[in-house]
């Protein structure tokens, strides 16, 4: 993630007078932000590819490109950057209806009033930084380091009781499936993926000699394991950003009819994260094998899941559940697709190297020599891995490129060890994923591609993803 708060904000004037823009650059001299100008909105837009703008401030009348051409496409391209349009009065009625589309944040008449420019000016920068300051927070919170947290807590539970291995990663999966068909906010699918991960985490607390039992327990063993929700709830529920999941973590074994544990809530007493939590995990209990029983046949778990609707389980939520399951094991005729990596500007021995470790199953190489090469084979994969240097241009500028043009393809920028310090300007810049360090390692490369892929499936399913 970038560090926002660390950044000044950049402000680009568009003027084709340079008299205009000269006043406008007195006026707005100031050390709390850094100015620049373009002089038509072809070289605006070449700017706001290269550097990160808080806000433009543009000229209605330009040739070519007029002022609000130009602020429509910043809008489409950088909806994140402020617009304000400067205009004569014979141009009121359109940029009126500018604003009211949303086009533009302001307009100053000219001549403009020159304390009112900077006040505004000085709003919209303090705006921006209030806003970027509580992206960074929120992408603080949903950062991959607290899902590896996560994750990394969740496979400990794993370990515990080595039989529930991919349990977890499954659940999550089924529940996540529901929530999104089912509409639920973003904030609430991360809370779900976080609670149906963590959802027996309480089985830290309990004898590993009783999880490990092979068959029926006794009253006072099956008490202990009963404890496992409310130990995880107070875990979780100490974490700030997990405490909205250890609602749901208290609650997986909860009842629809109220004869669950450890609250006997009933019905929509239950949370719905609770509600959607069950029958996951019960559905994934039932399809894999425990040392005591072997794995359900899907259809026969899904009889099982029916004859339990309104008893054991939320009826609404299972007919959900079995409908998505149905179209899934309809469409499972089509195997997983195979990931396109395209690899721009790496040696031979490299790639050679590279196909011999990353499954041929999974992944296909695509090798381009060259960035006309590359430009023309991006729009089909997923992936670029890319050089810095190429014979034809700079890797750098490429992977901003894409950025603008194909942001669905995760980038990733392969530099020599002396390039270290363009890093954080190449990070900023392309929006990259990764960069990684030549000489390349396969296995490094191996564990990055898998990272990536699982992160931009969790973040798209979240809708974090660009
Ligand atoms: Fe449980």
């Amino acid at each position: 993630m970038m560090d926002f708060a660390e950044q000044q904000p950049t402000i680009l004037l568009v003027d084709d007078e340079e008299m205009v823009l000269n006043a406008l650059r007195r006026v707005l001299a100031s050390s709390e932000w850094a100015l620049v100008t373009a002089e038509s909105g072809a070289q605006a837009l070449e700017i706001m590819a290269r550097q990160p703008i808080a806000l433009i401030v543009s000229d209605q009348r330009m040739p070519v490109m007029s002022g609000l051409e130009l602020l429509n496409e910043v809008k489409k391209l950088y909806p994140d950057t402020v617009r304000i349009i400067l205009t004569g009065y014979a141009e009121m009625d359109i940029v009126v209806k500018a604003i009211n589309q949303g086009e533009v944040y302001r307009f100053f008449t000219k001549p403009w009033n020159n304390a009112e420019l900077v006040e505004t000016v000085r709003t919209v920068l303090r705006n921006w930084r209030e806003n970027l300051d509580q992206l960074s927070s929120f992408a603080d919170q949903l950062s991959r380091a607290n899902l590896e947290t996560v994750m990394a807590l969740a496979e400990a539970v794993e370990l515990k009781d080595p039989y529930t291995k991919g349990h977890c990663s499954r659940v999550r999966d089924y529940a996540l499936q529901m929530a999104l068909a089912l509409n639920l906010s973003e904030s609430f699918c991360r809370d779900l993926v976080y609670a149906s991960l963590l959802h027996d985490c309480g089985k830290i607390g309990v004898s590993e000699v009783i999880l490990n039992i092979n068959g029926p327990l006794s009253d006072e063993q099956f008490r202990e394991v009963q404890r496992h929700p409310v130990l995880g709830f107070e875990m979780t529920s100490k974490i700030d950003y997990l405490r909205p999941a250890s609602i749901v973590i208290r609650q997986h074994h909860e009842r629809w009819d109220g004869k669950g544990y450890p609250d006997r809530l009933k019905a929509l007493e239950i949370s719905l994260g609770g509600r959607i939590v069950a029958v996951a995990d019960t559905f994934d209990a039932m399809t894999s094998s425990r040392p005591y029983r072997r794995a359900l046949d899907f259809k026969i778990a899904i009889q099982e899941l029916l004859d339990n609707r309104g008893s054991q389980f939320d009826p609404e939520i299972v007919d959900l559940f079995v409908s998505l399951l149905e179209t899934k094991v309809e469409g499972s005729g089509t195997a997983q697709t195979r990931r396109r990596l395209l690899l721009v500007g790496v040696t031979f021995e490299k790639i050679a190297e590279l196909e011999n470790s990353l499954p041929s199953a999974r992944y296909e190489l695509i090798v381009a020599d060259s960035l006309a090469a590359a430009r023309i084979l991006i729009k089909e994969v997923d992936m670029v891995i890319c050089a810095r240097q190429l014979s034809d241009g700079d890797g750098a500028g490429f992977l901003v490129d894409c950025r603008r043009l194909w942001p669905q393809v995760t980038r990733v920028m392969l530099i020599e060890r002396k390039d270290m310090e363009t890093l954080a300007e190449s990070l900023n810049q392309a929006g990259l994923y990764a960069f990684m360090i030549h000489p390349l390692r396969p296995a490094e490369v191996l564990a990055m591609v898998e990272n990536s892929f699982e992160w931009r499936r969790m973040a798209k399913a979240l809708n974090f993803a660009e």
